[in-house]
């Protein structure tokens, strides 16, 4: 009798750079699924700053050849840690899926010669994945969605329609590099949009002034005040108006903005650090009054990410929208912050591999739905 599910692994690495999440999932025929493992793996550190310039924009078309391949064995590398810390054996992986890390997004048309496309880039290459492990290999989801004309992204709430369902109007923030949320209400089509900065600026300042690589449960915000005058500056970012669907990242959130905007920037270091934390949390809430509330009334908010451990981060939420709405955590719904988004992708990939639609055109804006991903098989 054939087996009415399969086991797969997914895996995302973000626009913090941070590194590889992986987890593990038995999916069933019918798209319900259950956790049984998860794991992380940090980036080199050399990686880490040879990424961060290829995000910024600094590099050459070597680099971006020789990193997909980098990249591509340290994907194989974290799966392969994965499975071993699993105790599951290799032939019992029906498949890997992998975001791979985005070193370039441009969501707007740019045109050459007359022929104009929006684009994206994720390396860590497939074949070398599914090589390394002998595992087939999803990857390149994106492509296809802005091939019919989306931005390809956000991807992830097609995951989030079969994680929560609709029983009363959500947002699901996750709350990465880039903020991103998703709405799900009977009231309309799910519709989801970057909502600004994440941790991204909250990581560069932490690095810049403490050299840390991030605000530890937002500690250092917590020691700061925010400052009202620089945060009015800050939010004057055009982006934060444009209506949706809307997609950004480093090419705008990048190391020549946050030192722009350092030079109003206050003198107190945990004042700089508090503010940009309550940036983030204000452009999630004036996103929700602009976009959102006139749409649905949302009841509830589901924070992911690594920004759901910034404890400072989410009380300032909690000041925003005046505890009027309850704010949660994936984690009360059994799901561990940081691997949703590999959940999300394993959901994904199990979609290329059966041959079913997996982009959600009401939220990437595509003219058509379309089956995303590409295949390397073991
Ligand atoms: N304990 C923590 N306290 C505060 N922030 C955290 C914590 N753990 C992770 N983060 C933040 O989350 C980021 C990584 O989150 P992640 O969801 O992996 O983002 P991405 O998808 O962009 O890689 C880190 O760069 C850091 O800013
Ligand atoms: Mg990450």
């Amino acid at each position: 009798m054939e087996k009415d599910y399969s086991i797969a692994i997914g895996m995302m690495s973000g626009t913090s750079l941070d590194g590889i999440d992986a987890c593990l999932v038995k999916i069933y025929n019918d798209m319900n699924f259950e956790i049984l493992d998860s794991y992380s793996m940090d980036y080199p550190k050399d990686v880490r700053e040879k990424l961060f310039l290829l995000a910024n924009n600094n590099g050459n078309v070597k680099d971006v050849c020789l990193m997909d391949f980098i990249v591509g064995k340290l994907f194989a590398k974290c799966a392969l840690g994965l499975i071993d810390k699993s105790g599951l054996k290799k032939d019992e992986i029906d498949f890997i899926a992998s975001h791979g890390q985005t070193i370039c997004h441009i969501p707007e048309e740019q045109n050459i010669g007359g022929v104009s496309s929006k684009s994206t880039l994720q390396i860590g290459n497939v074949s070398v994945i599914s090589a390394l492990t002998g595992i087939t290999t999803v990857g390149d989801f994106r492509s296809k969605d802005i091939a019919v004309g989306g931005e390809g992204a956000p991807l992830v709430p097609f995951a989030d329609e079969i994680i929560f369902k609709k029983d009363i109007p959500r947002a699901i923030q996750n709350i990465g590099g880039i903020g991103n949320v998703t709405v799900l209400s009977q009231d309309c089509d799910t519709f989801a949009f970057d909502t600004g900065p994440g941790n991204m600026l909250i990581d560069y300042f932490s690095k810049k002034l403490f050299d840390v690589s991030f605000d530890k449960d937002g500690e250092l915000a917590s020691q700061g005040k925010v400052d009202e005058q620089w945060l009015q500056y800050l939010l004057r970012e055009p982006y934060y108006d444009k209506i949706p669907p809307k997609s950004t990242g480093r090419e705008l959130f990048n190391n020549d903005y946050a030192e722009k905007i350092f030079l109003n920037a206050p003198k107190q270091k945990c004042d700089v650090i508090a503010t940009v934390t309550m940036l983030t949390a204000r452009t999630i809430s004036e996103a929700y009054q602009k976009f959102v509330l006139p749409k649905t009334p949302i009841k509830e908010i589901v924070l992911g990410g690594g920004g759901a451990y910034n404890k400072t981060l989410i009380k300032y939420l909690n000041e925003c929208f005046s505890q009027q709405i309850s704010i949660k955590t994936h984690s009360d719904f059994g799901i561990d912050d940081k691997v949703k988004e590999s959940l999300a992708f394993a959901l994904l990939g199990f979609c290329t591999i059966n041959k079913k639609f997996n982009n959600v055109p009401t939220c990437t804006g595509a003219k058509k739905r379309v089956i995303m991903g590409i295949v390397s098989y073991s």
